[in-house]
């Protein structure tokens, strides 16, 4: 056993709503020693993400839950402190399935090396030069298939996902038209992105009349990270053979009988010939190289932006992941665990 501590914050009951702290507390245990091919990660970002909420459930989803015991499950970066494999030195930075903790064991076969050398915050690996970039990338080419003079509309337009997800659109020479809740947020994509019309869905009324007056030509690809109403109204908007590519439903995470689009509304898929599609980023994952080297080549030329929020320490993790809920946070939320 190590004289290192862990502190974790780990899953004692699947919540009902948002996770309180009785669902999600925290103790402190010794940390484990890795085994054959395993390493020990001091970690240095841990990503808070939405679907995390999903994974706290027992709801079928694309991956298992997180075992009841066990630290809430997150990507984390983290830099090696003992190896016991031949491909993974210590000192090395790397990115991983890990938790909300200060170390984790990881399987050095299932690491991704990152580059420090290189400069780049490593914060953007789990950002816009990892899993949520390579969300936008290709649930937006891949899924949405936008043409140029098309009108894209993304929902959580001024989130991590969203925002990339209208800057790419742009580039493919789309009109791009965002929701976003709140006046700031609508201000950031309009003036700063360069989104071509905005909707703020508090305070707009008929979400469904917003939309159809910001995307006069209607909706080709509705880029979907919120399901629900938005999600309901966005179907009434769509022209024949439009696209909807369905990233995430954020608004049922935490509230699963939230109303959403009626059998009548889903109609409109058969009235205007709407493939409409779901996808996680790993169904992409033999394509990760490709989708990293095209968001680095944007993001060194200025032409794609990227706003994350990092938070200091483990001690606010669980509020801190509220945020995502009330839409409280600007851009990619991360927690940062200093090096001493
Ligand atoms: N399919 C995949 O592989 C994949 C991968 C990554 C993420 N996702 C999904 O992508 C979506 C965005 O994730 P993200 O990481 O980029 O988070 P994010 O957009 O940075 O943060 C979540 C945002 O969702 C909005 N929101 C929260 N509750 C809402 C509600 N009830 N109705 C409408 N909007 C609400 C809030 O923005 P407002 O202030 O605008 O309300 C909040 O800031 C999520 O659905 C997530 O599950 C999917």
């Amino acid at each position: 056993m190590s004289e290192l501590t862990n502190r974790q914050y780990y899953l004692a009951a699947r919540p009902s709503g948002l996770p309180t702290e009785r669902d999600v507390p925290w103790r402190d245990v010794p940390v484990a020693e890795p085994g054959e091919g395993e390493v020990l990660l001091r970690n240095l970002y841990i990503s808070l993400d939405p679907a995390i909420r999903g994974w706290m459930g027992d709801d079928p989803n694309y991956i298992e839950p997180i075992a009841i015991g066990d630290a809430v499950r997150s990507s984390v970066i983290g830099r090696v402190v003992k190896s016991r494999s031949d491909d993974v030195a210590v000192g090395d930075v790397v990115m991983s399935v890990g938790g909300w903790e200060r170390y984790t064991i990881a399987s050095a076969a299932a690491l991704s090396k990152l580059d420090e050398s290189a400069g780049i915050p490593l914060s953007y690996f789990l950002g816009v030069l990892g899993p949520t970039g390579l969300t936008a990338y290709f649930g937006l080419l891949e899924v949405g298939r936008p043409r140029a003079g098309e009108t894209v509309l993304v929902s959580a337009a001024a989130g991590a996902v969203g925002s990339i997800v209208g800057q790419i659109a742009k580039m493919q020479g789309c009109r791009v038209v965002g929701l976003a809740g709140s006046d700031d947020k609508c201000a950031w994509l309009r003036d700063e992105l360069g989104f071509d019309a905005v909707i703020n869905y508090r305070s707009c009324g008929d979400c469904e009349a917003a939309i159809r007056q910001a995307c006069p030509d209607g909706v080709d690809v509705y880029f979907d990270n919120v399901g629900g109403e938005i999600l309901e109204a966005a179907l009434a908007c769509l022209n024949k053979f439009a696209r909807v590519a369905v990233c995430g439903w954020i608004s049922t995470y935490n509230e699963p009988d939230a109303p959403g689009p009626s059998a009548r509304r889903l109609w409109q898929l058969v009235a205007n010939s709407v493939t409409i599609q779901g996808f996680v980023v790993l169904d992409y994952s033999e394509r990760f190289a490709e989708g990293v080297a095209q968001l680095a080549e944007w993001v060194m030329a200025g032409k794609l932006k990227f706003r994350e929020e990092v938070v200091s320490g483990l001690d606010n993790i669980l509020p801190t992941f509220h945020r995502l809920f009330d839409g409280s946070n600007q851009g990619k939320l991360v927690i940062e665990l200093p090096e001493e």
